[in-house]
């Protein structure tokens, strides 16, 4: 993988708390830098993920901040406990950069491997053979039992894509699911409740999402985004179709086309067909209520003859990264209320809990390996379905609303 070796923080060649070397950086968003570090004891290798407050945190907040941070590591840990393909988190605590700066960070397993993102373009530049359903399923299947251990624990992801999954090197190449949210808890501040905050990419982002008028968000926007996955593998097409954040909107929210693989001219069985028309229905309460009876019913429907094949894999291009979601509360409309699946009140834990979204979108510019985006064009031409309350990507956009 291209590292960049860029460390805004300065903390390359520094000590952590007196257990950790930090050797290099590995990533960078707006919201936390990622560190590959060495365990000076143990001598391995470690991630560690530090997190950028949006603004100066104040000694009194802190207290409060990594109270909520270990509860959040607390759960992650205990996920990771109960299924191996989730990022395992080993430690957390605070630093001082250099510059002053407090920051808390997590340690988290190291993983050996390439980025499914990655792993894809690099497929497409070298003209890889196609994949078939089956051999994304067989890849996926990791990340499906990953997000059904979670959503079985009232945990969702919310941020499911290709550049949250990674392939590890060794033995059969399990992929690991990562990322599950705490950024966002982290970002929104002291003063603000961490459900108020979260992220998601718009390239993977179910209608409610985009939009809480559409519903409350929870494993079924999980599934949605695996679905979506599912589709662009075997498609190797973006399935939302659109470079800038109004028209992927507009693809996720359309009821006259919705992405599946037919839709994408990509010939499967009438099951499987039908399993991810569910999964990528509109309306929340239309889909499967997460993902593991999605899983199951497309498994088994992959199982059966289809007429014709996939199309050859081609590959999918980079998406525009996270997006920051300001929201105010979220007086749940009177569509979500009540809706299926008995999701009305219901709570789901705060790690990346997505409440709903109204009022504005900012794009974080962030991811710093992102790849050159599609050509603009079909950009604001048809903003009728989210006028008002979507904030087109750009430089002028401020990061996060006020
Ligand atoms: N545990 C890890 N081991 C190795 N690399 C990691 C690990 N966690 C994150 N990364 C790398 O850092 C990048 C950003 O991490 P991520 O947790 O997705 O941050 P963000 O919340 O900013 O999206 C990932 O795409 C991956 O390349
Ligand atoms: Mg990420």
């Amino acid at each position: 993988m291209q590292r960049t070796k860029l460390d805004p923080l300065d903390l390359v060649g520094t000590h952590v708390d007196g257990k950790y070397q930090i050797d290099a950086m590995i990533d960078q968003t707006n919201h936390s830098i990622v560190y590959r570090a060495t365990h000076l004891i143990w001598k391995r290798h470690v991630a560690i993920k530090v997190f950028r407050p949006a603004s100066p945190v104040e000694a009194e907040e802190r207290d409060a901040m990594i109270a909520r941070f270990v509860r959040e590591g607390a759960l992650l840990t205990e996920l990771s406990e109960t299924c191996s393909a989730i990022c395992q988190a080993r430690d957390i605590g605070s630093l001082t950069t250099p510059a002053g700066a407090w920051m808390p960070y997590l340690v988290l397993e190291w993983l050996d491997g390439e980025s499914l993102d990655v792993l894809l373009a690099q497929e497409r530049e070298s003209g890889a053979p196609a994949r078939t359903l089956q051999e994304v399923l067989r890849l996926l299947d990791p990340i499906a039992d990953a997000l059904g251990c979670a959503h079985g624990r009232g945990v969702v992801h919310c941020d499911v894509k290709p550049g949250n999954i990674i392939l590890l090197r060794t033995g059969a190449r399990q992929s690991k699911l990562f990322d599950f949210g705490i950024a966002k808890v982290v970002g929104d501040g002291p003063s603000r409740s961490a459900i108020l905050d979260h992220g998601f990419t718009p390239g993977f982002a179910a209608p409610e999402q985009f939009d809480s008028s559409y519903g409350e968000t929870g494993p079924w926007t999980d599934v949605f985004a695996l679905a979506l996955l599912v589709v662009e593998m075997v498609s190797g097409q973006e399935a939302l179709q659109g470079r800038e954040v109004v028209t992927l909107g507009q693809a996720s929210c359309d009821r006259h086309r919705r992405p599946t693989p037919r839709a994408l001219g990509i010939h499967v069985g009438d099951e499987v067909e039908r399993v991810l028309s569910r999964a990528l229905a509109v309306d929340p309460g239309r889909r499967f209520a997460d993902v593991r009876p999605f899983w199951n019913e497309l498994t088994s429907a992959a199982s059966l003859p289809a007429k014709g094949t996939t199309t050859p894999f081609v590959l999918l291009s980079a998406r525009p990264g996270p997006v920051a979601l300001l929201v105010a509360q979220p007086a749940r409309s009177p569509r979500a209320r009540g809706r299926g699946h008995g999701r009305a009140g219901r709570k789901w834990l705060p790690v990346a809990l997505v409440s709903a979204m109204s009022l504005a979108i900012a794009l974080i510019p962030t991811h710093h390996r992102a790849a050159p985006r599609r050509a603009a064009g079909q950009q604001a031409a048809r903003a009728s379905v989210l006028a008002g309350s979507l904030a087109v990507d750009g430089p002028t956009v401020p990061e996060r609303l006020p």
